[in-house]
């Protein structure tokens, strides 16, 4: 960009965690894309079966339905969720509710906009989905109450909530919910396309609390940048309730898509992405958390998903300008808060010398 150097501190939102343009993932994408790209899901490809057979073993479910964005995983899941709850827990017809948290953010279709609680995703595109409601986030009490209707079929939540500011719930949350959805025969749709796939430090942030989603949305970093690909993952009792021909994508499940994400989540494993996150993350709340608190007053986040809130006084958008002078691209999420989601290969040294610009930036305040 004008021949300027920058680093990349919101990572595509959190797509590119490999970093970008990781050259095995891009290796593997131009030498499929040589073989064959896209075929129609009416026929059989060589691939589709080895890249489900790779993603379910890695996280442990019997199924996989390939999508292309996040927003679509999100969508399938809804499908999934409504079907399930007809055919399993007995809801009556059309009367299927899906509970999502206050805050929440999964894209921008008319779903996603219907469940949101942000004027600017839903304001003026009304009339909005019916059957959906909402609860507070990090309210176990809340959730009960609401669960405890027998229309619900699903409760879709992130485990820490990107968008929203990088809010990262309260130890249990995670656990309270398994429990819950299992008290109340609900099906939990953890929205993992922002915080898995090593992010916080684990491959999936349930893993901080050794639970079990019904199913898993990943996206973004399953391509690691180069692709469009999501999926949705689920085990045979609530998967099998979708039937050939009942939901699809032209895309999805295409040759390329497969061969990148068997080579994003590769390089996620051998790299150990994770453990990186970790290391690093703890060091930057550490240098973050130098910064005086009448500016900084808050740093928050797990592995290397964090935010700080900046004194309403100081623009968190002007702060990103100048830290874009300085070679430093972050975004400001909802006025006083700006979200660093750095690549995961990140060295302690560039880790180091990118906060000393965060604290000259700050300091010149
Ligand atoms: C948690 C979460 N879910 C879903 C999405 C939607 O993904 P996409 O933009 O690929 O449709 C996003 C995008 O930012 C997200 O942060």
């Amino acid at each position: 960009m004008e021949g300027r150097k920058y680093y990349d501190f919101l990572s595509a939102y959190s797509a590119v965690n490999q970093g970008h343009n990781h050259p095995r993932i891009l290796q593997a994408l131009q030498e499929q894309a040589g073989i064959l790209s896209l075929t129609s899901r009416a026929y059989y490809n060589n691939v589709l079966g080895e890249y489900e057979e790779f993603v379910t073993s890695l996280f442990g479910y019997d199924k996989l339905l390939p999508m292309n964005t996040g927003v679509e995983a999100g969508e399938t899941a809804c499908k999934i969720a409504r079907k399930w709850g007809y055919e399993k827990k007995g809801i009556p017809a059309n009367q299927a509710k899906i509970v999502f948290a206050n805050n929440n953010f999964w894209g921008r279709t008319l779903s996603a906009v219907s469940s949101s609680t942000d004027p600017t995703a839903y304001g003026g595109f009304g009339p909005y989905m019916p059957g959906f409601s909402l609860v507070p986030y990090d309210d176990l009490a809340a959730l009960e109450e609401v669960l405890s209707d027998p229309t619900v079929a699903a409760f879709m939540v992130e485990p820490i909530q990107g968008e929203a500011g990088v809010v990262v719930p309260q130890d249990g949350y995670l656990r309270g919910i398994r429990e819950l959805c299992d008290r109340h025969q609900v099906l939990w749709i953890a929205d993992e396309i922002q915080t898995g796939l090593a992010r916080t430090g684990k491959r999936l942030a349930v893993d901080h609390e050794g639970v079990k989603p019904d199913i898993l949305l990943l996206g973004k970093a399953l391509s690691g940048g180069l692709y469009p690909v999501s999926a949705v993952l689920a085990n045979n009792d609530v998967m099998m309730v979708i039937k050939p021909g009942e939901h699809g994508s032209t895309y999805g499940s295409n040759p390329l898509a497969c061969k990148v994400g068997i080579a994003a989540l590769t390089v996620m494993e051998v790299e150990k992405l994770a453990d990186n996150a970790h290391k690093m993350g703890n060091i930057l709340r550490g240098e973050l958390s130098k910064l005086p608190k009448d500016i900084v007053s808050i740093v928050r986040g797990r592995g290397l998903l964090n935010a700080i809130v900046i004194n309403e006084k100081f623009d968190a958008w002007n702060v990103c300008l100048q830290l874009k002078q300085n070679g430093r691209l972050a975004k400001p999420t909802h006025g006083d808060k700006i979200r660093f989601a750095l690549p995961l290969t990140i060295t302690e040294q560039q880790l180091l010398e990118w906060t000393e610009i965060i604290h000259k930036t700050v300091l010149s305040l």
